[in-house]
């Protein structure tokens, strides 16, 4: 059936306070960072607690926004979501009385689209509306939606929503990507393990968020496994139990908390982190020349003898998993700027994630916008301070990266798109030593 037009479509949600960073840069940041839980493991284990009507303890899950978002969502199906203390969400989803994903939900978070498959499978019905756009290019669904129907679901498009039901329950079966999708990976093996048989789903992603996933639903007595690095085979089971299990470390934090340190100068040790799960960025400080000392769970960087021309050009490109995050290509970017020579970006995995690259350009970066997925940035560039605007949570980041370690004073607005992602990031900072204030924009 054809995508018809929304009905909905001049809705708009309430928009977020506008908040800016206050930022004067120049100062190497030193001192210990503990990095948060995974965004993108805790939205998925909050999903996941949908296939169980028995109560699910999740600890390490930072206090950021999309997991608000993610639990708001949850109490309006009916779910009982409790948060006593931080770090700590409980769900209980024995009573569900709406099997419906709103549109004010998808349009919050495109990674509401995840309640697809655990709603569905558990539920064998579900409407779910279709994720509004995001900053960051097109976002399609259509992976996901493949999936269910290779698992059995009949679902239809109408007025912005899919339809989806399971007659009977979902049946196991063979579900082949045509390219490689987390999300929709994590949204297959969620179904799949409460459909009735085997599942191979192929290729599948590689993102460690995925195996953080799947020891989860082990410990609600799933059976499923990655047999192969590309594929997870599902055994369905008729139910599943409740279970505990701690989100694990942000890896997209660490990476960012890594080149806050290299491009300040500065000394930091990262607890709570792994080089492991940040290989490509760690094999992209060899090749620039930034030392970084790798323990069990602990990362040690050093720029303090770095001066500037130290640092080498090189040339990246985002891959999915194990190759380089298009969430840490725009922290990436922000060291190159201080490297010597052209180093050639490309952005391989999403649209318009090279757009904020502009922004960049206002704090004194050389950078050169090719297209929609290339840029050349030539340094080292001496930043200095400027007022620039965040359009999403991975380039806000970055910019404050950049205004760290530019020579005076920056506002950056657009704060609030950060705390989307990252936990307390201006209070981390401050702890390291760096000058950055948060306030609300003049009405
Ligand atoms: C997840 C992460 C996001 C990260 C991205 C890539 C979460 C909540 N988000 O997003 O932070 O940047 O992985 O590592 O975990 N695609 C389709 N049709 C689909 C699905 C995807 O064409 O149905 C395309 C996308 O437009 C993109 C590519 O596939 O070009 C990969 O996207 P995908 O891996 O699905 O990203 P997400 O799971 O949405």
């Amino acid at each position: 059936m054809a995508d018809a037009r929304p009905f909905h479509w001049e809705y708009h949600p309430e928009p977020p306070r506008p908040e800016a960073f206050r930022i004067e840069g120049g100062r190497p940041l030193r001192g210990t960072v503990h990095v948060s839980g995974a965004k993108n493991a805790a939205l998925k284990l909050l999903a996941a607690a949908t296939l169980t009507g028995e109560r699910c303890r999740f600890e390490n899950m930072p206090e950021i926004e999309d997991v608000r978002v993610m639990a708001e969502t949850l109490t309006d199906l009916g779910v009982v979501v409790d948060h006593p203390g931080d770090g700590v969400y409980e769900v209980a989803s024995g009573d569900v009385d709406w099997l419906f994903v709103p549109l004010e939900a998808a349009a919050k978070m495109r990674a509401s689209f995840i309640l697809l498959g655990p709603l569905l499978s558990r539920f064998g019905r579900v409407i779910i509306s279709n994720p509004g756009g995001d900053r960051i290019g097109r976002r399609p669904v259509n992976l996901h939606v493949d999936a269910m129907r290779a698992l059995g679901a009949e679902i239809q498009y109408r007025n912005g929503y899919y339809f989806a039901q399971a007659p009977g329950r979902l049946r196991g079966g063979e579900v082949t990507f045509p390219q490689v999708t987390v999300m929709g990976t994590e949204n297959a093996m969620l179904a799949a393990t409460l459909a009735e048989g085997h599942t191979v789903i192929r290729p599948a992603a590689q993102e460690p968020e995925i195996d953080d996933l799947i020891a989860f639903l082990r410990k609600m007595g799933a059976e499923v496994e990655r047999t192969a690095p590309d594929t997870i085979e599902v055994h369905g089971r008729k139910r599943l139990r409740g279970a505990d299990h701690a989100a694990m470390p942000d890896r997209i934090e660490t990476g960012t908390f890594l080149v806050a340190g290299a491009v300040t100068g500065g000394r930091l040790t990262l607890e709570n982190a792994a080089c492991e799960q940040v290989g490509a960025l760690v094999e992209i400080f060899g090749r620039v020349g930034v030392p970084v000392a790798c323990g069990t769970t602990s990362i040690e960087l050093d720029a303090t003898g770095l001066r500037t021309g130290d640092l080498r050009a090189c040339d990246i490109e985002t891959a999915p998993y194990p190759g380089l995050a298009t969430d840490i290509q725009p922290p990436t970017c922000v060291l190159l700027t201080q490297a010597s020579g052209t180093s050639r970006v490309h952005e391989a995995i999403f649209e318009d994630r090279i757009e904020w690259l502009s922004e960049l350009r206002k704090l004194g970066a050389r950078i050169d916008i090719e297209d929609a997925h290339h840029a050349s940035i030539h340094g080292p560039a001496r930043l200095h301070g400027a007022e620039a605007s965040i359009g999403d949570l991975r380039a806000g980041a970055s910019l404050i990266l950049a205004a760290l370690a530019a020579d005076g004073a920056s506002l950056i607005h657009g704060a609030h798109h950060v705390h989307r992602g990252y936990e307390n990031i201006d209070r981390k900072f401050q702890q390291l030593g760096a000058s950055i204030t948060r306030s609300a924009e003049p009405a």
